[in-house]
This record gives C-alpha cells, structure tokens and sequence, in this order.
C-alpha cells in the first residue's frame, strides 16, 4: 500500500499566496505545497525561501514551483491571483479583471483531471467562489470562499477589546453577507461563555451605550486601515484559509464563516455569501440557518443584492 500525500497548491504567490505557504508548514498541514504563479521565477523564488524554512519547522513539507499540469492528485487547490483594488476602489471593483484571471486558472486546472477542494481568496471573494464553482463543474460543497472568516477575526479582536481582553477564542461571534462593506453581524446570536452579548451589554454600565452599527462598520473597514498602512493584508486571510483546510484534512467540523452556495438557507437561491458553515472532509458539510430576527434577515438580504447586482455585470 502507498500513503496518499495530503497536496496544496496555492495560485499566486504573492504575498497572500506565500503566506498561506508559511502558515501551512508551520501548522504540519500536508506533505507538499505546490507553488504556481504566471511569474514562475516569482514562485521559484517563494518555494526556495520557504524550503529554508522548513528545516526549523516540526515537521516535514516538500514545498515546490509547479504548473497547472501538476494538480491531478492535488487535494485542495488556493486561489489568491487576482487585481488587488486600487486606493479609492473596493473589492467588487476589481470584479471584471478578477473573473478573467479566474478563468484563466481554473480551465487549465479542470484539464489536469483535479477533483479536489477550491478554497478562494481573491476578491471579491463572494462572486469569484460562485465563478469558480461555475467554470469547475465541480459539486458546490467542493467551492469554498474564505468569505467572512476574516472578518469575524476581526470582529472578535474588536469585542475582545470592548470586554477587556477576554480571548477572542472565547467569543462566539460572526460575519455574514459579503465580504465588503454591506456585510452584517447577527448580533442575536453572538455570545459570550453561553450568554447573549445583548443581554451581557444591557448589564454593564460601560458598556450600555455601545453602539453596534459602528463595531460592524470598524469590522468591514479595518482590511482598508491595514491597506492605509501596509498596502496590503497577508497573514489574517492567510491563516482563515489555512483554518478552512484544516478543518478539511482533519474533518474537525469546525464552523466556521466561510463563502457558500446558498440553496434555498435564508429563502436564497443561487448565490455565494458569508454563512456559518460546518467544515469537514466533505467541506461545506452544512449551511448552518440561525434563526435571525426581522431587522437582520433584511440586512443580511440587502447585504446579498449588493452580490447581486455586481454578478449581474459579468452575466449571473
Ligand atoms: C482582507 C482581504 C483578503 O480583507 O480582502 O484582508
């Protein structure tokens, strides 16, 4: 008997790409890493700095320049390439030159005979797993966008303050809709150690006056203030995409927000959007439907036409 290698490819190897390499051998997450990038110098480059790294890492990873004819027995495949948004544009700008590179990547990838999982980073991600679900043929709980799963890291960094500190492990929190601005946070459901977050507010004085609309606003904006300062995010998307395949390989069933086909879950059809999902070797194993009050099923629907409207622009 030969044991499978458990392979990642990861498409574009910038600075997104590179670090889900880093975060995947620092995490023992499969034996091989596939580099792949238009610019295979660029990706030669990465393979070769982080095979350096690998000797100070608990175990062994083979990490590897490749090409698109390599991804036969690949078992999941990231995509990062894309049109980074220029200062002033958001992510659904980028939309039209995104879905071209997508394309681009995944024809070529279907030929080599793949059959594993896509996790998709590149923005804006909502459209662009529903893209890729398309172009694949591939069964939709294969099709994994990264979604909100940044964002309600970032979220929780942002209660995690407000509650003095406590672990943001600790707090049951989430994004849904789009990964963008109209992005919603059920805030009937979150919680902490078992107890209503709006129940726990309504309880303590300092934090009576919080006001919501502006934790979700800080939650959706600050990728931009990281933007401001650095031009760019790597390491938190990196490591949500990272989480996603290893809940995956290990069928932890971890939930976790993610980018996933809706199919009739909150009276949607036809449409990739931030839900909590449950993730196992099967991926999206389960949509997971809370039941949201009034005020947050329309946000999160208004979140879903903002997708709508631009997926309409290249013909969904
Ligand atoms: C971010 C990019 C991945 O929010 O959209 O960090």
């Amino acid at each position: 008997m030969t044991m499978k290698l458990r392979k990642v490819a990861i498409v574009g190897t910038g600075l997104v790409g590179s670090s889900c390499a880093f975060s995947l051998i620092n995490q023992c997450v499969c034996e091989e890493i596939l580099m792949i990038d238009i610019n295979e110098e660029r990706a030669k480059g990465e393979a070769w700095d982080i095979t350096h790294a690998v000797e100070y890492m608990p175990y062994k990873t083979k990490v590897y320049s490749a090409k698109y004819e390599e991804c036969k027995d690949v078992d999941a495949i990231i995509i990062t390439a894309g049109a980074p948004p220029k200062l002033g544009q958001t992510r659904l700008d980028t939309l039209g030159i995104s879905a071209k590179i997508c394309r681009s990547i995944v024809e070529p990838i279907m030929e080599s005979g793949f059959n594993g999982f896509f996790i998709l980073v590149s923005n804006p991600v909502d459209i662009i797993a529903y893209h890729v679900w398309k172009l694949s043929g591939l069964p939709k709980n294969k099709i994994i966008g990264t979604g909100t799963s940044v964002d309600s890291a970032r979220l929780k960094t942002i209660l995690s303050e407000k509650l003095e500190g406590i672990d943001t492990k600790s707090i049951q929190a989430f994004s849904m809709g789009e990964h963008g601005d109209s992005q919603m946070v059920p805030w009937s459901h979150i919680s902490v150690a078992g107890e209503p977050f709006l129940k726990m507010i309504d309880k303590n004085d300092k934090l009576r006056n919080i006001n919501l609309d502006e934790i979700v606003t800080k939650t959706a904006k600050v990728g931009w203030e990281i933007y401001e300062r650095k031009g760019t995010t790597y390491y938190g998307i990196a490591a949500a995409a990272i989480g996603i395949i290893k809940s995956i390989f290990h069928d932890e069933k971890r939930i976790i927000p993610v980018s996933a086909m809706l199919n009739g879950e909150y009276g949607e059809e036809n449409i990739y959007t931030g839900v909590p999902c449950i993730i196992g070797k099967n991926g999206v194993e389960k949509v997971i439907e809370i039941e949201m009050t009034e005020d947050e099923l329309v946000r999160f629907k208004r979140s879903n036409s903002v997708l709508r409207e631009y997926m309409s622009t290249i013909g969904y």
